[in-house]
């Protein structure tokens, strides 16, 4: 069955692991546990969601189609249109894009669409992806039936694969490539020569390349460049580009499930086939509220700011410890703590402070040595909350693993469980 192929890639589910890792501690410390190792803005989503929502109740009672609504597929194409300055005609709302419930499940769905039986000669595929990932590119390119391929994304990379050391054997066997910009977990921001290159890599080995791009509007100084804006230097063909952009951290919308793909129309059209007979087309009042969403720049630039002030806290409270820098995109924390896992255990155990660690988002690599990957020395912190509890978080942090005591008591039991679920 297809979904056994899944079966060897369980064990490395990272929130099942970090339950795993953290099921026999209580969070200590005085104040409430707080969670630093899930991707969800804990922020409210803006009052528009919830008015659209209400507005648009009357359709609940609809089917919605694949490909969305008209008035959503303007809103995105018109924000795609502002935010990379493309040129007119480069996006048909009709032809290059498509809602999605979340992006997770179109970055799933596009290895079923992109991966063949078999590259010539029966090779098995190659799906390659950056090393550390967010899970799902691995998820989806076993099921598809492909060998994941893993490539070193570590700070001598630039925290982004180093595109010449990828052999030409390995490219033309590749059927297609994820690329994370800002990159989940170290917000390294890929530039536009970057982009194009993978594109240009793509077109000649026959390859799709589908740039994760759900961070795209969480940055600290430049709005970082994105595929699209790529293709158009390059003359403007879409041919195996695929975007990803979702609302879950733009807009702090995580529960909305609302996203959409853009790019290749051949693709777009195979991704809504997909949709039609197993997947979930995003309801007509999500997509009502989606586009207001997508309209609205306000509460995007507030979100920023906070994010702008979390970092400035984090800069403050961490000094130069861990390696700390001030990632150009994503609102992640990247710390070399010099052992990832014992790091969170303790500081679940003394202070109630839950991460993840960077282990759980890679896999071992050959260029590591042994058994070791390039995320085993880190922790990843999401710095999700209002500057207050980020202030408060990293103080704790900044207590345990200096080893200084923590301030206040310590030590008292919770019982609540808290299982990570994204
Ligand atoms: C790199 C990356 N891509 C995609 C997603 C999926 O987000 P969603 O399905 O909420 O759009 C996440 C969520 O954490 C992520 O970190």
């Amino acid at each position: 069955m297809l979904i056994d192929r899944l079966e060897p890639l369980l064990r490395f589910h990272p929130f099942t692991r970090l339950n795993a890792l953290l099921q026999d501690l209580t969070p200590g410390g005085s104040g409430a546990p707080l969670l630093f190792s899930v991707g969800e803005p804990q922020n409210a989503p803006p009052p528009i969601l919830h008015t659209e929502l209400d507005r648009h109740a009357g359709s609940w009672s609809r089917y919605p189609p694949a490909v969305g609504t008209p008035d959503f597929r303007a809103a995105v194409g018109e924000w795609l249109m502002r935010r990379y300055r493309l040129p007119a005609g480069l996006i048909d709302p009709d032809r290059h894009l498509l809602p999605a419930a979340g992006s997770r499940e179109a970055l799933f769905m596009i290895a079923l669409s992109a991966v063949p039986e078999a590259r010539g000669n029966g090779v098995r595929p190659a799906v390659l992806m950056p090393n550390p990932f967010y899970h799902v590119y691995a998820g989806a390119a076993a099921v598809a039936g492909a060998e994941p391929v893993f490539l070193p994304a570590t700070r001598e990379t630039g925290f982004l694969p180093d595109l010449d050391a990828l052999d030409r054997d390995l490219l033309d066997r590749t059927a297609l490539a994820y690329v994370c910009s800002p990159a989940n977990p170290q917000g390294a921001v890929a530039d536009l020569a970057y982009l194009q290159c993978w594109i240009e890599l793509g077109r000649r080995h026959d390859f799709v390349v589908a740039f994760d791009e759900c961070y795209a509007e969480t940055y600290t100084e430049a709005p970082p460049p994105g595929a699209l804006e790529a293709c158009a230097a390059l003359g403007g063909d879409l041919t195996n580009v695929m975007v990803f952009h979702s609302l879950s951290k733009r807009s702090g919308a995580a529960g909305l499930r609302s996203g959409f793909v853009a790019g290749d129309p051949r693709l777009v059209q195979r991704q809504a086939q997909l949709v039609n007979f197993g997947g979930v087309a995003p309801p007509l009042p999500v997509l009502a509220a989606s586009a207001a969403l997508w309209r609205d720049e306000a509460h995007v630039e507030a979100g920023r700011a906070r994010y702008r002030e979390n970092f400035a806290v984090a800069a403050e409270i961490l000094g130069d410890r861990f390696g700390f820098v001030r990632p150009a995109g994503g609102f992640f924390l990247w710390l070399d703590v010099g052992d990832g896992e014992a790091a969170a255990r303790r500081l679940w155990a003394e202070a109630g402070v839950r991460v993840l660690p960077g282990a759980y988002m890679a896999r071992p690599d050959s260029t590591e040595g042994g058994n070791r990957g390039p995320g085993d020395r880190y922790i990843r912190v999401a710095l999700v909350y209002d500057a207050a509890t980020t202030a408060e978080g990293l103080r704790r942090l900044v207590a345990v693993l200096d080893d200084a005591p923590i301030a206040a008591e310590g030590g008292s039991a919770h019982t609540v469980a808290f299982g990570d679920k994204a």
